[in-house]
């Protein structure tokens, strides 16, 4: 029998580190995430930080449960793509994840529905999984159009890998006018869309992660995880504190 709560599904915490960081306080962050890992944690955890510091996280991280991920990648294999990194070089950093999709793509490079699908392809091509963002500006929001954004952007992507490809996928909900705002979105509206992900991916999404970001933090994720279709999060801000990170993947752990 297919599971039919949330409560099966094992917890992810993912920090987006942005472009935030440097070497010196990279060290001090993973190693506080290092000593302090409970080892008891059932929640899964990962860490995605900027391209150039994936091998001091790699390298930090190796033998612990964390693992790590990048925050995008371009869909082609090599090539003059100057400034760009492949889904194969991440594999070769022993990244397990790659965000797709992030709000601040879509919006600041200009990222389509039709790349991300590209970007989508090509990193469960490479064994990577990728971690797709959708989400609706206040403007959608206000006229009720959410359901419908997000449809459109899974969609984008379905039409390209089929729906069965979410198999080994992870979606975030990340509601832009939520996130780096300090406005979390509710529980009850997070629940509301997850449930709505959900129902779209038919049996398969019983199975499928879906984790919510936007201003996540150690005071609201009890909460958020509470509600059964809520499986993780997906940190920009509290990603960035040791305290707040743990404290956050304590709350995965005890939700499950
Ligand atoms: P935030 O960012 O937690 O700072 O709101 C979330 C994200 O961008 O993934």
């Amino acid at each position: 029998m297919e599971p039919q709560t949330g409560h099966t599904r094992a917890m992810l915490v993912v920090g987006n580190w942005k472009m935030n960081g440097d070497q010196a306080s990279n060290d001090e962050l993973l190693q506080a995430i290092k000593q302090y890992w409970p080892h008891d944690n059932r929640a899964q955890a990962a860490i995605c930080p900027a391209f150039v510091h994936l091998e001091q996280v790699a390298r930090t991280l190796k033998d612990t449960p964390v693992g790590w991920g990048a925050q995008t990648l371009n869909p082609n294999d090599n090539g003059a793509y100057t400034g760009e990194v492949s889904a194969a070089m991440l594999t070769d950093m022993g990244c397990r994840y790659v965000i797709v999709g992030h709000n601040e793509r879509r919006r600041l490079q200009s990222e389509s529905d039709a790349q991300v699908a590209q970007q989508f392809a090509a990193a469960q091509q490479a064994g990577l999984i990728p971690i797709l963002c959708v989400g609706e500006s206040t403007a959608e929001r206000e006229a009720d159009q959410t359901l419908m954004v997000i449809r459109r952007q899974l969609t984008a992507v379905t039409a390209v890998v089929g729906s069965e490809a979410f198999a080994s996928a992870v979606v975030a909900y990340e509601p832009i006018w939520a996130v780096g705002t300090g406005k979390t979105a509710t529980p009850e509206e997070v629940e509301v869309v997850h449930k709505y992900i959900r129902q779209e991916f038919g049996a398969l999404g019983n199975r499928l992660p879906i984790l919510y970001g936007g201003s996540v933090k150690p005071d609201n994720a009890a909460n958020l995880f509470a509600k059964a279709d809520i499986d993780g999060a997906l940190l920009g801000g509290a990603s960035l504190k040791a305290n707040d990170f743990l404290a956050i993947c304590r709350r995965a752990h005890e939700a499950r």
